[in-house]
């Protein structure tokens, strides 16, 4: 049978490969994720010098077990190189992130990186962005039910994320809403109705923050989208 992981290890073994000595990254979140931690673990034994700022605390506990210093955010004047994963990305670049529900510090970690690059299997590429994927929304847990209905009038159906039949609560403390649009063909209008909107922390639309694109195929072709 063949490697379910193959496509993401392929893509994000390449973007490791981008990172030169003496770069600070931003480290990503989520399963493609791991496979550049895992690498740049190798590297940093290799004697590559990194220092790396975590979008979660999952990416940070599995960074520390590889070996790959870390910063805080608020330790850096700025970033080379923010590397992440996506749950859709659009022809334009444009992407839904959010999946594992750290969409928040992914945003502010990208937004100090000189360039994002994105590292993704074939399967994450969408003609229109939300036709398939939830879009993620945070938002504060006081008068969050106020906060969906406001969500809601933007063209959706926000649906409180649960884990275990509880809410999930992010590294921030906070709710996400799971909002279900029929597709999101203007990712930059929705992006400023959810941007206005009392209640929201922020949501997982990344619209032109990407830059280059690493993406490998079901069979490990890889190839750098510029
Ligand atoms: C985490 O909140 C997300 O933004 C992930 O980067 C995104 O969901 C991609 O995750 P996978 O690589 O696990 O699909």
């Amino acid at each position: 049978m063949s490697d379910p992981n193959l496509a993401k290890r392929a893509a994000a073994y390449a973007a490791a490969d981008l990172v030169a000595s003496g770069m600070r990254i931003g480290l990503g979140s989520g399963s493609t994720f791991a496979f550049v931690v895992e690498r740049l673990g190798q590297r940093v034994k290799d004697g590559l010098r990194v220092a790396g700022v975590a979008t979660s605390n999952t990416t940070a506990e599995l960074a520390q077990r590889a070996g790959v210093p870390l910063l805080e955010l608020d330790a850096v004047d700025g970033l080379d190189l923010a590397i992440d994963g996506a749950d859709e990305i659009d022809p334009q670049k444009h992407l839904i992130k959010g999946g594992g529900g750290a969409h928040v510090r992914e945003r502010l970690v990208a937004a100090a990186a000189r360039e994002m690059v994105v590292v993704v299997d074939a399967s994450k590429l969408v003609p229109v962005l939300g036709a398939k994927f939830l879009l993620p929304v945070e938002v504060l847990p006081l008068g969050w039910t106020h906060t969906a209905r406001r969500i809601a009038a933007t063209g959706c159906t926000p649906v409180r994320r649960e884990r275990a039949g509880t809410p999930f609560v992010t590294d921030n403390g906070n709710f996400v809403l799971d909002c279900r649009y029929p597709g999101i063909p203007d990712p930059a209008g929705l992006q400023r109705w959810l941007d206005g909107i009392v209640g929201v922390v922020d949501h997982g639309l990344f619209v032109g923050m990407a830059g280059r694109v690493v993406v490998a195929d079901a069979q490990g072709r890889v190839q750098v989208m510029p």
